[in-house]
């Protein structure tokens, strides 16, 4: 390699960047002069080849041209974007309105439930709170399920990987879990209400979903009766649907209720006259309730036959469809922005 050689080149450069109209030609240019596998860049890797003397030279003189393209390279790009209306100094419009950020809002299913929580705390209850990852022994045990009974089966549950120990552990598959938890740090009378997320091993579909939200109620003290449960319940749907409702109760089965029962309310698009929401029966079932089992206070370390108390429970996830009219659960936990700025 000589330096007419690289003098040479560095001319033939220089006159074709001066050609370089556009960002396609310039690349092209770019890929010819300074790309790895160019003319020039083998060239400078030749130097190796030279004794010691010439190398110092030729190679200084390659590097001063290389960074002299780079430059003119630079320029070119400048006089290029200038020639489109886009220089740096034209680039920022500042009269241009902002964009802004939006401002976030609380979930469809938040709102719920601190709808809920109002309703209640009026009426002079207190909101309780347990872990969403429970011991069997919270979420069946002591809640009268017996060991191989399918009621376990019923909530399919996510089991935790055995980490510790003996101890199963699983994501809780309904609020109930929390009712013994709060019976063991509180003595009687008490009224409660249990909002929280709850995970069961479902396959999805608009009507279910692995992880929703229910919530669970306990009244318990001397002398609590059914006709509290329908006189509460009856009261609390009546200020959150905004008008007078009834509620229904049908006979059922739960392992820490006895009797137990299924309730409905009368349906609020038809008035109970019958429509296909309710399909024409006039009614919405709406959760599961019950005199809880003295077995559950048992558990919880109060004496049998000591207390009296009412549970309930159903899916918040659900209230929340039934007000806002949502035909698809999976919107509720999508992550669709589009879906969520809705409400
Ligand atoms: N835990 C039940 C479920 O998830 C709902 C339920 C039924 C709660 C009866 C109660 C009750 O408190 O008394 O399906």
């Amino acid at each position: 390699m000589t330096l007419e050689q690289l003098q040479t080149i560095k001319q033939a450069a220089l006159e074709a960047l001066a050609q370089a109209k556009d960002e396609a030609t310039f690349r092209a240019w770019e890929n010819t002069y300074l790309g790895r596998k160019s003319e020039f860049n083998t060239l400078l890797r030749g130097v190796k080849e030279l004794s010691p003397e010439e190398r110092k030279v030729v190679g200084s003189t390659g590097n001063a041209i290389k960074q002299e393209l780079i430059q003119a390279a630079e320029a070119a790009q400048s006089r290029m974007a200038s020639s489109t209306g886009q220089s740096a100094a034209d680039a920022i419009d500042v009269t241009l309105p902002g964009t802004g950020t939006g401002a976030g809002h609380l979930h469809p299913i938040t709102q719920i439930e601190h709808e809920i929580e109002d309703i209640f705390t009026s009426m002079g209850f207190g909101v309780a709170d347990g872990p969403e990852v429970e011991s069997e022994w919270y979420n069946f045990d002591a809640l009268n399920f017996p060991l191989d009974h399918p009621a376990r089966d019923m909530q399919d549950a996510f089991w935790l990987a055995d980490m510790w120990g003996k101890k199963k552990y699983l994501p809780r598959t309904h609020t109930s879990s929390v009712q013994v938890r709060y019976m063991e740090r509180h003595k009687p009378p008490f009224r409660i209400i249990i909002p929280g997320r709850i995970f069961r091993n479902e396959a999805t579909d608009a009507s279910h979903e692995h992880t929703f939200h229910q919530f669970e109620c306990l009244v318990v003290g001397d002398d609590v009766s059914v006709a509290n449960f329908k006189s509460v319940a009856e009261t609390f749907f009546t200020a959150f649907f905004k008008r007078e409702t009834v509620v229904r109760l049908r006979p059922s089965f739960f392992p820490f209720t006895e009797p137990s029962f299924e309730f409905d309310v009368n349906c609020l698009l038809c008035d109970g006259r019958g429509c296909p929401v309710c399909k024409n029966t006039g009614w919405l079932e709406i959760g599961g309730a019950g005199m809880v089992h003295q077995h559950v206070f048992e558990a919880a370390g109060y004496k049998r036959n000591q207390y009296q108390g009412f549970a309930w429970g159903f899916g918040l996830t659900r209230l929340a469809m039934m007000k806002y009219k949502i035909s698809d659960i999976r919107l509720l936990m999508s992550g669709d922005l589009r879906f969520i700025r809705q409400f």
